[in-house]
């Protein structure tokens, strides 16, 4: 039975992306935001990323429409009831996503999958603490959603088969290229990339090379898209933290331990591209590299 009915908890980043690769799809979406203001901000986020495919000549207007149609926002959790799959994207706090799916396991029929797109907590995790955890699987998505293929597929030692390959047909559908991963935090691509974003953070602080010419190594040695400074103003310096802190505390592994320079801009609110500054500042045309 293929998934029809979607709901999306949390419409930030990564949520507004989620809602939209769904509606692309076709699929009926249902999305929840805590009020009224954070649904006006999640609903202009897809908006735009609409209307940059739009000016891309990607999709038509009316086909932007069409989407947009396709997506019901709200601020009660009631409406997710109904759902086949309700996907959490919200802020990374066990306790927030748990307290987000016991309400919603009172509320939604016993065959909603519940799926988390958490980047770092454990699924098993959230899988204990409802009465459904055979039906509790991560989705991990990347960020931008619209743009990058991949998405982890996360089985912990209670998903049922039946739950997975809904999970992993799920996102095919969607236009992702799903890989399964084991339910360790950071699943594969974090546990890859965490580490090198704080090491290039440390070889700063130790003053290898200037932040631009890191970036650029990066970009020209080895053709990555972005480099470890640019990237991390673009997931987020406060969620890369949130996410070193959380895969610190479950390996204590040095490689995962923030190391100061992030801690200190998040203390002065440099979270990167979404607070206008964070390595860099964004105010301008170009990025500008700020005193660290
Ligand atoms: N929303 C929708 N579409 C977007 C977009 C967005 N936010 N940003 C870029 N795009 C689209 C553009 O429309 C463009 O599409 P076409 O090629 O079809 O015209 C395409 O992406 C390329 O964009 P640009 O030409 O503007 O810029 P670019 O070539 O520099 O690409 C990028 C931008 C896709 C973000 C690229 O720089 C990149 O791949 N960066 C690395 C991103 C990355 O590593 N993401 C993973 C982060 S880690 C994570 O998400 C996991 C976690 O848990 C922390």
């Amino acid at each position: 039975m293929s998934i029809q009915k979607v709901g999306v908890a949390g419409c930030g980043l990564m949520g507004s992306g989620i809602a939209e690769v769904a509606a692309r799809a076709e699929l009926d979406v249902v999305v929840r935001e805590v009020d009224e203001s954070s649904v006006k901000a999640g609903r202009g986020r897809i908006e735009k990323s609409l209307g940059r495919a739009v000016k891309k000549e990607k999709i038509s207007a009316e086909e932007r429409d069409e989407i947009l149609g396709r997506i019901r926002f709200t601020t009660e959790l009631e409406e997710l009831a109904d759902r086949d799959l309700v996907i959490e994207a919200v802020v990374e706090d066990l306790e927030i996503k748990n307290q987000l799916f016991q309400r919603l396991d009172e509320l939604c029929g016993a065959e909603t999958i519940f799926a988390s797109n958490t980047s770092s907590l454990t699924i098993t995790d959230m899988a204990a603490a409802v009465n459904r955890p055979d039906r509790v699987v991560g989705l991990h998505f990347f960020n931008p959603v619209p743009v990058m293929k991949l998405v982890e597929v996360v089985r912990t030692i209670a998903t049922s088969d039946e739950t997975f390959d809904r999970a992993f047909r799920f996102a095919r559908e969607v236009g992702k290229e799903p890989i399964a991963a084991r339910d360790n935090s950071g699943f594969v691509v974090n546990l890859l990339l965490v580490p090198y974003m704080l090491d290039a953070i440390r070889q700063l602080e130790r003053g290898v090379a200037s932040m631009t010419d890191m970036d650029k190594a990066m970009v020209l040695g080895c053709g990555y898209p972005m480099g470890p400074f640019t990237l991390c103003d673009f997931v987020g310096n406060d969620t890369t933290l949130r996410i070193a802190e959380i895969m610190f505390d479950e390996y204590r592994e040095e490689r995962y331990a923030p190391p100061p320079l992030l801690k200190r801009l998040v203390a002065m609110g440099r979270f990167g591209r979404k607070s206008g500054k964070g390595f860099y500042d964004y105010s301008g045309d170009e990025p500008v590299p700020l005193p660290v």
